[in-house]
């Protein structure tokens, strides 16, 4: 399982969905694509950004809905690296279809019931459920039942919405490095944890990222959630998957 990244000068040719492009050797092929501007889809990697709080990428590995074809294997885009002359396969009509099932079956999975979400408009299962034109889910609704923690005087933890990407679990430390969510147990019984105390004490900056890095809405900040109008909210504007990079600034993102 790949977590950050770390990469070297030597420079990789490979080809992404027929296009030419060239790469760092030790980048991830999900990096590589960022980087000249091919879009593939994220739901557990996330790219470092001032806004997110990351000082690197991180890639639990845990979603899959970043599966490529890799001369004609299937893998996770975000922790799979680069190598010389790979032919990537990733717009296609199999993947986006297997891409549409992944996200059908974390909307089964837990209780998404949008109209009533303080994440809609700004949720990348909701905007990828759009992307993939899911309408009713070809799979049966498990109907969970999972405990919502309102006891942090900053955030409130929905697991009903959570799709154990682990984002929280590597992103939110303290400054000695004490992760405030951890992940627990296995199979159906798996999920995520809260560190009670400290995340009783969480910094108002750290709050904000929680919220912002949790890429549905299970971690909201009190009081914070609906501080941006349905209407002008991040998917609102844009659909997912129709961010350009900047080829000045090589793929940077401020
Ligand atoms: S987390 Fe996303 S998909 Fe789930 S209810 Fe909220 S907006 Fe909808
Ligand atoms: S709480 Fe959010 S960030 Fe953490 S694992 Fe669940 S969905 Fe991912
Ligand atoms: S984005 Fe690659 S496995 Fe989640």
């Amino acid at each position: 399982m790949s977590e950050t990244i770390e990469t070297s000068s030597e420079t990789i040719t490979l080809t992404i969905d027929g296009q030419e492009i060239q790469a760092k050797a030790g980048q991830t092929i999900l990096q590589a694509a960022q980087k000249n501007g091919i879009y593939i889809p994220t739901l557990c990697a996330l790219h470092a950004s001032k806004e997110n709080g990351l000082k690197s990428d991180i890639a639990p590995g845990t979603c899959r809905i970043c599966t490529v074809r890799v001369n004609g294997r299937t893998m996770a885009a975000c922790t799979t690296p680069v190598a010389q002359d790979y032919i990537v396969e990733n717009d296609t009509e199999e993947l986006n279809d297997l891409r549409k099932t992944i996200v059908e079956l974390l909307f089964v999975e837990g209780n998404h019931f949008c109209p009533s979400c303080e994440k809609s408009g700004s949720c990348d299962l909701q905007a990828l459920a759009y992307r993939y034109q899911m309408l009713s889910p070809r799979f049966h609704y498990a109907f969970s039942s999972r405990e919502v923690n309102a006891e942090s005087p900053k955030l409130l933890f929905d697991r009903n919405r959570c799709i154990l990407c682990r984002r929280c679990v590597l992103a939110i430390t303290t400054e000695d490095g004490k992760q405030l969510f951890g992940f627990t147990k296995r199979g159906d019984k798996s999920g995520i944890i809260m560190d009670e105390e400290l995340v009783k004490n969480i910094s108002e900056e750290q709050a904000q990222q929680a919220m912002h890095i949790c890429p549905v809405g299970a971690i909201i900040r009190k009081e914070k959630g609906f501080d941006t109008p349905f209407g002008q909210r991040k998917y609102d504007h844009n659909p997912i998957g129709s961010e350009t990079v900047c080829t000045t600034c090589n793929g940077e993102k401020s």
